[in-house]
């Protein structure tokens, strides 16, 4: 039936409009009469960044009216963590290991999204980061393959549904294809150098859970892998995406990355890079205008016989099958009614904020500082150049920014306290300009935050009387949101600017001091020592709100990291899934200079109450080669309020075809547990958690071997159990 209209349609087509079909073009202003005119000219499938409806409408009106065939256009849009209503970064989200609410949590970006008439998000992001010095660390679920995976399937599910097409849902678009987070140095967009083993076992895995979750895009990469432009990389996008992975959906490009072709030094020209593009297995090409388009080269190169008619007619079909199963032949257009009550829609507020809870990790609580009871109180201090702004809040990647509506550190605590708790605040220090500007800072639509600009001097001064006469200060430090993201890769990972002086005098009060950092990196605090540290991200429009709730008690933090806190950037890249080498008791004290191992483990967070783990037990000794085996543990919560923990289940394999990390994760539960209650966790680890690829066999296998099943409250967990994996598991039962 699809395939029937695709092919109609196709047959109709010329190579020109054709070429039409695969080219995506950005629109940052509305009634551009250039752009107009290319898309009655049948010159253009889909338009990215526009996001006010009666353009969106008016654009889809000159496709459908004007141009020959009158082919809807898709629209495409960045919504990474919420649409109107912002959610934490997707690092936060990750953070909170809460696959349900980070389902729900893109669902609600998908209804925003959709109701104000887009059709396809670039997200998410699916690239394991393993150096913080990336700044796009913010945008994935950070530095493992299984929890990425889990996450992105996660994401997927929320962004389409169950299929391509619902009401209600956008197109999910996996980015960025493949290897991105693996940029030398940390430096956005530079080249990556990936072994066989680390792409099929560390940096395709969440790719390949967000196309078996449906994913109907995939968005290739900027950068060289291994020496070939992502983009024009026939064995990622062809080989492997739509031949291994049967991958039926269409792939775009990054911002002028076919285009990019030239500048790799890889094509000869632009028609070269069009080819070579379209050779590789790229069907749109998403150009920043229509000089810099590749495939505008691709009706002359088919004509001329470089690239054949059936590879462009194979991108134009999955292409048209995508417009055909999202409806828009039907209804092209936006229902304006329908819009202020999605937007506005009170539920979506609620579970941003419950999000934003979830994802908070508690990194340090001495003698149990927080929660902070109110009614104990007579004032808190509230400072930090990042305690009051609403921009900062939502972090990057927010386009509808709505800073009226956003629930800053400061208010937060405000409306948590009512008039009962003199709250004062002061900035502190001012928040410093990024050294080299991003080409975000200028893009409309891109607002940096206003900067606070205060003489630090004073303003620590004054800082530190007010801490002197508080009975608390909650201190809101971190980086500015445009420190992190695309173009934000950074050398250091100190506090920017003075920040590292006013904790360090506000400390030496020796009041209580909560530390709430927001940033999505390792922050290097040089040894400083507050009460609390509670890591809360850019935890969105009801960010504020959150974090009241949860430095007050009413919600308990229960956020994991989901990447190794190194101790000083020195240490980069610091896995915590490394290989087992000479000296393994040494593993962690390898520099001569400092204290090894990360500062916090990866998977590691504290809670207002405590848990134990006892009574680990598998389900059986050995196991056959493709057979599975299931794990329980019990779990009690030994504190005196009701609190969630992550129950992780990491393996290590003890010997093999080709060497294995000292552990992997391999199973994850987020629960709800009263004070004193206990219950039994049962995690199912099969034969394909068991399975890697062998750079030895240059395949996957499972070997005979041994492996111990560790369970725990992070990546450190001791609580272990052994089980053997061996051939034919049935003889051996039934002598046994
Ligand atoms: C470039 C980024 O790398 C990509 O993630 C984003 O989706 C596109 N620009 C479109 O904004």
């Amino acid at each position: 039936m699809i395939a029937d209209r695709v092919e109609t349609l196709l047959s109709q087509l010329t190579l020109e409009e054709k070429a039409g079909q695969l080219c995506q073009l950005f629109a940052f202003t509305p009634n551009n009469e250039e752009l107009d005119a290319e898309i009655a000219a049948g010159r253009v499938g889909s338009i990215l960044v526009m996001r006010d409806p009666s353009e969106l409408d008016r654009l889809q009106r000159i496709a459908v009216e004007e141009s020959r065939l009158g082919i809807p256009l898709l629209f495409g849009f960045d919504v990474i963590h919420g649409m109107r209503t912002i959610f934490p970064v997707p690092i936060a989200m990750a953070a909170s290991w809460d696959l349900d609410a980070i389902e729900a949590g893109q669902a609600v970006a998908a209804a925003e999204a959709r109701a104000l008439g887009l059709h396809w998000t670039f997200a998410p992001m699916v690239d394991i980061a393993r150096d913080p010095r990336w700044g796009r660390m913010v945008e994935g679920a950070g530095e493992d393959p299984y929890l990425g995976s889990a996450v992105a399937a996660a994401q997927v599910r929320g962004f389409q549904g169950n299929a391509i097409g619902q009401p209600g849902r956008i197109i999910a678009g996996p980015k960025h294809f493949a290897g991105y987070g693996a940029a030398l140095g940390g430096r956005d967009y530079d080249e990556a150098e990936i072994s066989d083993h680390e792409l099929r076992n560390i940096y395709f895995p969440p790719f390949k859970a967000a196309i078996d979750a449906g994913a109907g895009n995939v968005m290739c990469a900027y950068m060289t892998l291994n020496g070939v432009p992502a983009t024009g990389n026939r064995w990622l996008i062809t080989d492997i995406l739509k031949g291994e992975w049967g991958f039926a959906g269409f792939t775009v490009s990054d911002a002028n990355s076919a285009f990019d072709l030239t500048t790799h030094n890889f094509a000869k020209d632009s028609a070269d890079a069009g080819a070579r593009a379209l050779h590789a297995g790229l069907d749109m090409e998403m150009s920043l205008s229509t000089r810099s388009s590749a495939y505008r080269n691709l009706p002359g190169l088919v004509a001329d016989g470089t690239v054949s008619e059936a590879a462009l007619d194979d991108a134009v079909r999955r292409i048209l099958s995508m417009k055909v199963k999202m409806g828009l032949f039907e209804e092209p257009y936006v229902d304006q009614t329908r819009i202020d009550g999605v937007l506005n829609d009170p539920a979506h507020r609620a579970a941003a904020r419950t999000a934003a809870e979830k994802s908070f990790v508690l990194l340090r609580n001495e003698a149990a500082a927080l929660p902070l009871n109110p009614a104990a109180l007579g004032s808190i201090a509230v400072i930090g150049p990042l305690a009051d702004s609403a921009r900062d809040t939502l972090g990057p990647w927010v386009f509808d920014q709505n800073l009226s509506e956003t629930v800053t550190v400061l208010q937060g605590i405000k409306d948590a306290v009512g008039g009962l708790v003199d709250v004062v605040y002061s900035p502190g220090v001012s928040m410093i300009a990024r050294l080299n500007p991003s080409f975000f800072d200028a893009l409309p639509g891109f607002d940096v935050a206003p900067r606070v600009e205060v003489d630090d001097n004073l303003e620590i001064e004054r800082a530190v009387a007010l801490a002197e006469a508080s009975d608390c200060t909650v201190l809101v430090l971190g980086e500015a949101q445009n420190m992190t993201g695309e173009a934000a890769s950074r050398s250091t990972f100190d506090l920017p600017g003075r920040q590292q002086d006013l904790l360090e005098a506000v400390i030496a009060t020796g009041k209580p001091v909560i530390l709430l950092l927001m940033a999505a990196r390792p922050i290097d605090l040089k040894g400083a020592q507050p009460s609390a540290i509670l890591n809360i991200w850019y935890p969105g429009t009801q960010g504020g709100a959150a974090v009241a709730n949860t430095i007050f008690g009413k919600s308990v933090p229960g956020g994991k990291l989901p990447f190794n806190w190194v101790r000083s950037i020195g240490q980069v890249p610091l896995p915590y899934a490394r290989m087992n080498t000479h000296q393994p008791k040494d593993i962690d004290n390898r520099y001569w200079n400092e204290q090894g191992g990360a500062l916090y483990p990866f998977g590691f967070g504290l809670s207002y109450t405590a848990f134990e783990y006892s009574n680990l037990r598998l389900s059986t000794a050995w196991v056959g080669l493709g057979e599975d085996i299931r794990v329980q543990v019990d779990i009690t919560n030994t504190g005196q309020c009701a609190g969630d923990e992550v129950a992780q289940l990491y393996i290590h394999q003890h010997h093999g075809s080709a060497a294995r990390p000292v552990r992997m994760l391999k199973g994850f539960w987020r629960v709800r547990l009263e004070a004193g209650e206990t219950t039994t966790i049962d995690f199912a680890l099969t034969a394909h958690d068991l399975t890697y690829w062998s750079s030895a066999d240059r395949n996957w296998v499972q070997d005979e071997t041994a492996i111990t099943v560790m369970v725990g409250t992070d990546s450190t967990a001791t609580l272990s159990a052994v089980f053997e994996v061996r051939r034919n598991a049935a003889i051996f039962k039934d002598s046994d």
